[in-house]
């Protein structure tokens, strides 16, 4: 810390700071000639500063905090590229070993170990979501049925699966939040699924309200349909979240992994509750037949050859490296520990939050119920003075970024409020934006908000 200071301040004092400092960096045009490295890393550094405070950004899923030894190790692997297998194959090693280990935990059937890394759950979709087309495809083609009306039936979901139905052409029917419904219900998937579709995607957990989805429920229900009828749908569980939480929070916990048949593929972030750095997803499949060999290209490793399924070419490899690393010095009794920390500071962020009065709850931050998040609402009718809106925007001023968004289906005017709780997110922390919440409100009493921010002015970006 010291040194980093030092350094900064002699290069503030340094003639090319000065220089740097009275003009401004080319923001159009490409520069003509360069200018001194330490005084332009200055100037750089220095205007980051403007972006937002990732400690205080509690509407992301994604890790905004990493330890000194994962520092070192993305150090260690800035030049190496994820594709090479030939070059690095020690890193190719980690990548599977990986792999392995997420087979063990999501209860894979033993020795099946296939999937890969990918730079985030949206590619990991992605994948799944081609690997299910190419899978239906198939079948009807070898029973002389028509392959030109694909379908995925989901509940509410992460844009990425809006991105990858349009991009490969399928029709989405998304089962939208209805009264007492704010997960997809079995009956509801049941409804809308047919012989054109081509998996049913629950959600571990929603990301507009952090719920997890019954696995367990919708597979019993396309078991009985198939016992029925012979329609035979598989499953991709998105576990974007859920993938590293499930597996070791306390509580009860339905399966919803390999252990069910029907599960075919999981996609995960690493780069949220894995713990790694950003830039790492992770998407597996139940065993080598559900993943069809003409999506998968080789590459040589040494000198023998290595299947790859990626969207992109090149790619960094400290992030898969840094994932590893949290594997092997956590283990499941450090992710337990991290994990139910964060559902423990989530649990008191809510139960003070309910005594100010004011808001419905939605999520608690129950482990068994969902992840690490607090999600609240205003009572229906309510007129407090505010809106969610509001309290987002009046909440930005502190640093906090706690965003507000409206939900789908039947509560599509209905805004909702949410934080995620992650490593290093502590109680204090908690008291500290309670705080701020409560300095808010009062601040609302004192001067109600005569025209209410709307969801386009005041909604900040909320992941969805
Ligand atoms: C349920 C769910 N799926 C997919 C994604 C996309 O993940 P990524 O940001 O890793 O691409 C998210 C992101 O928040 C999510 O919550």
């Amino acid at each position: 810390m010291s040194e980093k200071k030092s350094q900064s301040d002699e290069t503030r004092g340094s003639v090319e700071f000065r220089t740097l400092a009275t003009e401004s960096l080319s923001r159009e045009t490409f520069p003509v000639g360069g200018q001194d490295p330490e005084a332009t890393y200055q100037v750089l550094s220095e205007e980051l500063l403007l972006d937002g405070n990732s400690k205080q950004n509690l509407a992301t899923f994604c890790q905004t905090w990493e330890s000194n030894q994962v520092h070192r190790l993305m150090d260690l692997a800035m030049d190496k590229n994820l594709i090479d297998k030939d070059e690095y194959p020690q890193t190719a090693e980690i990548e599977r070993r990986c792999v392995a280990l997420l087979a063990d935990l999501w209860n894979a059937p033993k020795g099946s170990q296939v999937g890969c890394s990918t730079i985030g759950s949206s590619e990991a979709a992605m994948l799944g979501g081609m690997a299910a087309k190419w899978r239906w495809r198939e079948k009807r083609r070898a029973a002389g049925l028509s392959t030109d009306r694909p379908n995925m039936v989901c509940g509410s979901v992460q844009i990425c699966w809006i991105k990858f139905a349009r991009y490969w052409d399928i029709e989405m029917r998304e089962i939208e939040m209805s009264p007492g419904r704010l997960c997809m219900d079995p009956e509801e998937v049941l409804e809308k699924v047919d012989e054109n579709t081509i998996f049913v995607v629950p959600t571990l957990g929603v990301t507009y309200h952090g719920l997890y989805e019954d696995v367990q429920a919708i597979s019993e229900a396309l078991d009985d349909l198939q016992a029925r009828t012979g329609l035979d749908i598989p499953i991709h569980v998105d576990a974007a979240s859920g993938g590293f939480l499930i597996p070791f929070t306390r509580g009860e916990h339905k399966p919803w992994d390999f252990q069910l048949e029907r599960v075919k593929s999981i996609n995960s972030s690493g780069h949220k509750f894995g713990l790694a750095p950003l830039g790492v997803g992770w998407i597996l499949w139940r065993e080598k037949k559900d993943l069809p060999e003409e999506l998968v290209f080789h590459v040589s490793y040494l000198g023998g050859d290595m299947p790859t399924f990626q969207i992109n070419f090149s790619r960094p490899a400290g992030q898969v490296i840094a994932q590893y690393y949290d594997f092997v010095r956590l283990g499941r009794s450090g992710y337990a520990e991290i994990h139910n920390g964060s559902h423990e500071v989530a649990q008191y962020f809510c139960s003070i939050l309910k005594t100010l009065g004011e808001f419905d709850i939605i999520h608690d931050g129950a482990p068994e119920m969902g992840i690490p998040a607090v999600v609240w609402t205003l009572p229906e009718g309510a007129n407090p003075g505010y809106n969610l809106y509001d309290l987002a925007d009046r909440l930005r001023m502190r640093g906090w970024q706690v965003p507000a968004y409206p939900l789908t289906g039947t509560y599509k005017a209905t805004p909702v409020q949410r934080i995620l709780v992650k490593l290093g997110f502590t109680k204090e922390m908690a008291d500290l934006l309670l705080q701020h919440v409560k300095e808010a409100l009062d601040y609302f009493q004192k001067h109600p908000a005569h025209t209410p921010l709307s969801a386009e002015e005041g909604g900040s970006y909320c992941h969805l």
